[in-house]
């Protein structure tokens, strides 16, 4: 989890100093409202059958239950309480379980997505981008849909999660904003095709966290997976790049996205081996394999 968080801290210094730098120039958010209305014109999310085993696997390729549950606690199923340690105080995830007082037992489809999708809040605030809505935006909305179902049937935990314990300003908020303006990638939107395995790693899997390199102000601008010398503690994470991949088969990476184990024997280390084991072991074997295909072609240089 450490890794998860130093890939959040570097977010959110980002957003301090970008949002400072663009405050000055940008009068207003009308750009998130109107992107927010975008998304959802022409969609049917609120009528859609859903499917709540599906939507624990779509869990677990999002990574929502290691994000929300204090696994070095022991802590319950998606109680929240991980820490995220940044340089402007604790970000702490909140309680995402179907108690009705201290979770999310009580929001309807269309505030998760708006959570997930958009980063805001049923009260129209902004969350801070550790929880990745930069690569959620374009989740489609039938895995909102089954997403939700799951949720709401998870065992409910009547605790609490501790606030956040932040050294600035409430008025950070609108602050975010503005850093979503200008960093937020404006498509695909959510119902927009985009091929499975492109799906599992761009926006699910937001796999670019780590893999992809940040900026000088530590956001990532590109997107594209050729490895990050600023990784979680300091390291460095591998491009996994078509040619960075050059070695490897299709099944080479499927079995090490099942297992943790590379073609040379070696297993998965520290940043790598709790994705295996929370996210990319429950996939289907088709959605291991379409990765794979997603990584070795020529759309991923
Ligand atoms: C990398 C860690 C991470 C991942 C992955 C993640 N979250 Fe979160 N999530 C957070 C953090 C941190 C917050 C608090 C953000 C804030 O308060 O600004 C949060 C906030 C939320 C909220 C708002 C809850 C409230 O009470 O306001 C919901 C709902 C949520 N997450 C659901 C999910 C779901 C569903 C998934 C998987 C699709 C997910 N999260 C994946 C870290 C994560
Ligand atoms: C929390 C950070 C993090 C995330 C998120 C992450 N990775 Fe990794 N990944 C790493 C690190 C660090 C390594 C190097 C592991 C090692 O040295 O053993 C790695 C290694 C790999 C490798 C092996 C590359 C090589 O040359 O050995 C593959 C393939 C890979 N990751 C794919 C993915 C995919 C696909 C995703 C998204 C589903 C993903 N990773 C998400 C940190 C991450």
């Amino acid at each position: 989890m450490r890794a998860r968080f130093r890939a959040a801290a570097a977010v959110i210094s980002v957003i301090v100093v970008v949002s400072l730098i663009i405050a000055s120039k940008i009068q207003n958010n009308s750009q998130t409202e109107s992107l927010r209305r975008n998304i959802w014109r022409n969609a049917n999310l609120s009528t859609l059958p859903a499917d709540e085993s599906r939507g624990e696997r779509i869990a677990r390729a999002a990574g929502c239950i290691a994000c929300h549950t204090d696994l070095e606690s022991d802590g319950e199923m998606l109680a929240g309480g991980v820490v995220f340690a940044t340089p402007i105080g604790k970000i702490i995830s909140p309680n995402i379980s179907s108690d009705k007082q201290y979770g999310i037992g009580d929001w309807n489809r269309e505030q998760l997505a708006e959570a997930l999708i958009n980063g805001l809040a049923p009260d129209g605030s902004h969350y801070w981008p550790a929880l990745p809505y930069v690569a959620y935006r374009s989740m489609k909305t039938q895995d909102v849909a089954d997403l939700h179902a799951w949720l709401m049937n998870t065992k409910p935990i009547s605790l609490p999660a501790p606030e956040h314990k932040l050294r600035i300003p409430s008025a950070s908020n609108r602050l975010i904003g503005l850093w979503k303006n200008q960093y937020v990638p404006k498509g695909p939107l959510p119902d927009e095709p985009i091929p499975m395995g492109q799906y599992l790693v761009n926006n699910l899997g937001h796999c670019a966290e780590c893999h992809a390199q940040r900026g000088p102000l530590g956001s990532i601008t590109d997107r594209s997976l050729k490895g990050n010398t600023r990784g979680p503690d300091g390291s460095n994470v591998p491009a996994i790049t078509r040619q960075a991949l050059m070695d490897w088969t299709v099944e080479d990476i499927a079995f090490y996205l099942e297992i943790g184990m590379t073609p040379e024997g070696d297993f998965a280390g520290a940043h790598m081996a709790p994705v295996v084991e929370h996210s990319t072991s429950y996939l289907l074997p088709e959605e291991r394999i379409a990765i794979a295909e997603y990584l070795l072609s020529d759309i991923n240089q």
